[in-house]
């Protein structure tokens, strides 16, 4: 683990690390799964440039993977057209661009997987254990320490790029977390006064996504699903859920074999969500 400990002052710690290197993050693979690690100094989000490599990049499909990592983004974004605030030399942009073999209805379990490897390779590099509210963001303490935004592009119902964007607030301290987010976000740094090496995370990231991705196409999504159960803050409690324009509140009951949320309506009956955005009546812990 290439982690600093805290002297018991955040605000004097070595702030990041030295810097994204394709080479670093290649030295700690397990396999030959990632073609391509492209690392960037500024782009305006690491999904875009995934959205926007070269089709003529022969993703076998389902076979390969190319990693996009940036040390800052202009236009960083989350989902509902948010933005996603990425100061340079702190924390983690980093896109996946896979061609999956699964279908567009699938899609959600490749956020689901994101976020498994993400609180993975955290639990590993740094020790911290997050949670995942349903269905894409990491949180710790109840607050916001990193989201996932998978953006996919299909054709006749094929899908034919998937780009999963992984965002993970670091090194950033109090004071570099915007204030509107300030009381709802956190960072490895703040929770556990550790600094985080970029290079490390991102390739526990790409190894602990390989590994469930290479069983999601072997056995199907239930590995994950039971992955997924533990980790949700929101299950068997009471939850608001935006789905749409439309507000839904009932019990949070399970996530279904697609990754959806399966919601418990006061009238008995149940209602399956593929995307929202969920609330615990008023408490962000989901
Ligand atoms: C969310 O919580 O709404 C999702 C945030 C996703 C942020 C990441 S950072 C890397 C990638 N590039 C982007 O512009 N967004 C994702």
């Amino acid at each position: 683990m290439s982690k600093q400990h805290s002297s018991g002052r955040p605000g004097k710690l070595p702030r990041a690390d030295n810097g994204l290197s394709a080479d670093e993050i290649r030295s700690g693979l397990q396999s030959r799964f990632w073609r391509e690690i492209v690392c960037c100094q500024s782009v305006s989000s690491t999904n875009d440039i995934g959205l926007s490599l070269p089709l003529d990049l022969d993703y076998e499909q389902g076979e390969t993977g190319v990693v996009i990592v940036a040390d800052t983004q202009e236009k960083g974004r989350g989902r509902f057209a948010r933005t996603w605030v990425s100061p340079p030399g702190l924390n983690m942009y980093l896109s996946i661009v896979l061609k999956p073999d699964i279908t567009p209805a699938e899609a959600p379990c490749l956020t689901i997987l994101a976020a498994l490897a993400s609180a993975a390779a955290l639990l590993s590099e740094t020790g911290i254990r997050v949670s995942v509210k349903w269905p894409n963001d990491l949180l710790m303490g109840g607050k916001k320490l990193g989201g996932i935004l998978t953006e996919a592009r299909t054709l006749k119902g094929v899908m034919t790029r998937a780009v999963i964007g992984i965002g993970i607030n670091l090194n950033s301290t109090a004071e570099d977390l915007p204030p509107e987010i300030a009381g709802k976000a956190t960072s490895v740094l703040i929770e556990s006064s550790t600094t985080v090496s970029r290079n490390r995370l991102t390739t526990a990231i790409m190894n602990e996504f390989e590994f469930r991705y290479k069983k999601l196409r072997a056995i199907g999504v239930f590995p994950l699903i039971r992955e997924l159960r533990p980790l949700l803050g929101c299950l068997g409690r009471e939850v608001v859920v935006m789905d749409g324009a439309a507000k839904l509140s009932g019990i949070a009951e399970d996530i279904d074999d697609k990754g959806r949320l399966v919601l418990r309506l006061p009238s008995g009956l149940r209602k399956i969500i593929s995307s929202g955005e969920i609330s615990e009546q008023g408490v962000d812990r989901c």
